[in-house]
């Protein structure tokens, strides 16, 4: 399916350019949502059905990234996925993040100083040249949220297997319209209520089968079990050989919302998307004189921004006098005029 075939499917009122914020449903995600809300309702449907859709949504976000899906486990929230894998570090265990990290890639590092484990920021461009002998872990998001800019991805990899460093990587910024190699890194986590358009509480986590061995399944229960069914009561502990020993049981009536999103995202294509939201933040950006700067998420300095655009009705986050817009499957050029024509005007 191409842009043009499946822009109706998304219902936006004109002007939301906040994606990085949250991400708006197609059609069968919210469609699929409502059948389920009204199954719950009445108590006619089985649990296990909805079930289905985490395993439906586990494989559609492994072929996304490329990888098996033996080696994805599914979670509810970045910092809940990359728990686990800061709590296997060793004692004393140096870790870089860059210094414009969204939280949930930093604070679980950080919540280890007790045991030693040592958090260096650095500017986000200059993460690959920080890895040093000696590094542990090097942390990041391939899109930060805050700014757009995309991670020197290669770079930091290179940087990281020179020295035996740990990749973790956080691409909830990024799946969904930039391309990327998971099997890359060693762990990539992703929430997908964003560039995924799904309901919040559905997320994902990369765990190559090396890493796995490293980490200890600290938040196991009946649903990291080897056979789900036989897993609800007594020992002994029989968790599955698979990343599913790292899943949480899920929150059912988000992946019924999620299974459908991912899946139209494979159909539409990566690259296709992250051309047509790249094409727009140029145009955007070129309004504004500015270059282009080729991510789907853009940060600007304008004066008054935030109230120009509440009066124009565009919805996009305004931080500290910096507007940050970002442009997805379901954004169009009238979006981007009403944000210029605001902003410009
Ligand atoms: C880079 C990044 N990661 C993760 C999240 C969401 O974090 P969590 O899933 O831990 O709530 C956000 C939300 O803005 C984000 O920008």
């Amino acid at each position: 399916m191409d842009i043009v075939e499946a822009q109706p499917l998304w219902q936006p009122d004109p002007g939301w350019l906040n994606t990085a914020s949250y991400g708006l449903p197609p059609r069968p995600g919210w469609e699929a949502v409502q059948a389920a809300l009204v199954g719950w309702r009445a108590g006619r449907t089985p649990w296990e059905v909805w079930d289905l859709e985490t395993q439906r949504a586990r494989e559609s976000f492994a072929r996304l990234v490329g990888v098996d899906a033996a080696d994805v486990a599914v979670g509810a929230q970045v910092s809940q996925l990359l728990a686990p894998v800061a709590a296997a570090i060793p004692d004393g265990a140096s870790v870089i993040v860059p210094e414009e990290e969204f939280a949930s890639n930093l604070f679980p590092w950080l919540v280890h100083a007790d045991r030693g484990v040592r958090v260096s920021t650095v500017p986000a461009s200059e993460v690959a040249d920080a890895v040093k002998p000696g590094t542990d872990v090097v942390a990041f998001s391939l899109v930060q949220s805050a700014t757009g800019e995309v991670a020197a991805y290669s770079d930091i990899v290179t940087a990281a297997r020179n020295v035996g460093a740990l990749v973790v990587v956080d691409a909830t910024q990024a799946c969904g319209w930039l391309p990327f190699d998971a099997a890359l890194a060693d762990v990539v986590a992703v929430v997908a209520y964003k560039w995924l358009m799904s309901p919040r509480g559905t997320g994902f986590a990369y765990l190559g089968p090396e890493v796995r061995e490293r980490i200890r399944p600290i938040a196991a229960g009946w649903y990291a079990g080897e056979d789900v069914h036989t897993s609800y009561y007594g020992p002994p502990l029989r968790l599955a050989r698979s990343a599913r020993r790292f899943d949480i049981s899920p929150a059912w009536l988000s992946w019924v919302g999620t299974a459908p999103a991912l899946e139209l995202v494979e159909d539409i294509g990566v690259d296709a998307i992250g051309a047509h939201n790249v094409a727009l933040a140029n145009r955007f950006l070129a309004g504004l004189g500015q270059p282009s700067r080729d991510s789907a998420i853009v940060t600007v300095d304008v004066p008054g921004a935030e109230e120009r655009l509440a009066a124009a009705g565009v919805r996009a986050a305004v931080r500290a006098g910096r507007v940050r817009a970002s442009f997805h499957v379901y954004t169009s050029d009238r979006d981007v005029d009403l944000a210029l024509d605001a902003l410009v005007g």
